[in-house]
């Protein structure tokens, strides 16, 4: 367990890495809905915490600087992350998390990692940490609230379930699927019948 000062210490580095509020808050309310999955399924509370507050450290780079500094460490960036860069603050914020804070526990970063598009084989502290980022109560949008207790009942029906509403709210508005996030969905036997049309 993180001892509470060296974990008020991670925090402020964290807020002032972000170097700004409204992000600072969106982590800190991350970390304590994956801390309350993580203990609600049996595992790791400190890991699902400490994941919590690393995961968007690249959130507010520009693409420029996302791709740039993905490439500079050999983050793979393929077709649909040149094109939406936006996506590769996770596997970024993975890297940072071990270079700047020191962080080399592999099941924290292939949470952090996998938190924005998802991936065919999710552990269950990815489960936590994505659906954490999802599910915290500042994000507003209907269903939310029911998503989040079914996250606290079982992870894989709540993967399912918000990968089906991600999905749908991103065919509807014509963004663009990660291929990961298609893998995802059938991993987690998203059922596409009841989805727009991906074309
Ligand atoms: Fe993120
Ligand atoms: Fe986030």
């Amino acid at each position: 367990m993180i001892h509470t000062n060296a974990f008020t210490a991670l925090a402020q580095r964290v807020r002032e890495h972000l170097g700004q509020a409204h992000r600072y808050a969106h982590v800190v309310r991350v970390a304590r809905a994956a801390e309350v999955l993580a203990m609600r399924h049996g595992l790791d509370a400190r890991k699902a915490r400490l994941a919590g507050m690393l995961h968007d450290l690249a959130r507010l780079y520009p693409g420029a600087r996302l791709i740039d500094e993905c490439e500079l460490r050999r983050i793979p960036v393929g077709a649909f992350e040149r094109a939406n860069p936006i996506v590769l603050h996770a596997p970024l914020g993975a890297a940072l998390a071990q270079e700047a804070f020191g962080v080399h526990d592999a099941e924290v970063l292939s949470a952090i990692e996998k938190h924005t598009v998802a991936a065919a084989a999710m552990s269950g502290l990815d489960c936590v940490l994505y659906l954490a980022d999802g599910l915290e109560p500042g994000r507003d949008y209907e269903g939310r609230a029911g998503l989040w207790e079914l996250a606290c009942r079982d992870l894989h029906e709540a993967m399912r379930a918000t990968l089906a509403s991600s999905l749908a709210y991103l065919i509807r508005k014509k963004i663009p699927v990660a291929p990961q996030t298609l893998a995802a969905a059938t991993t987690f036997n998203v059922d596409r019948g009841g989805l727009p049309s991906l074309t």
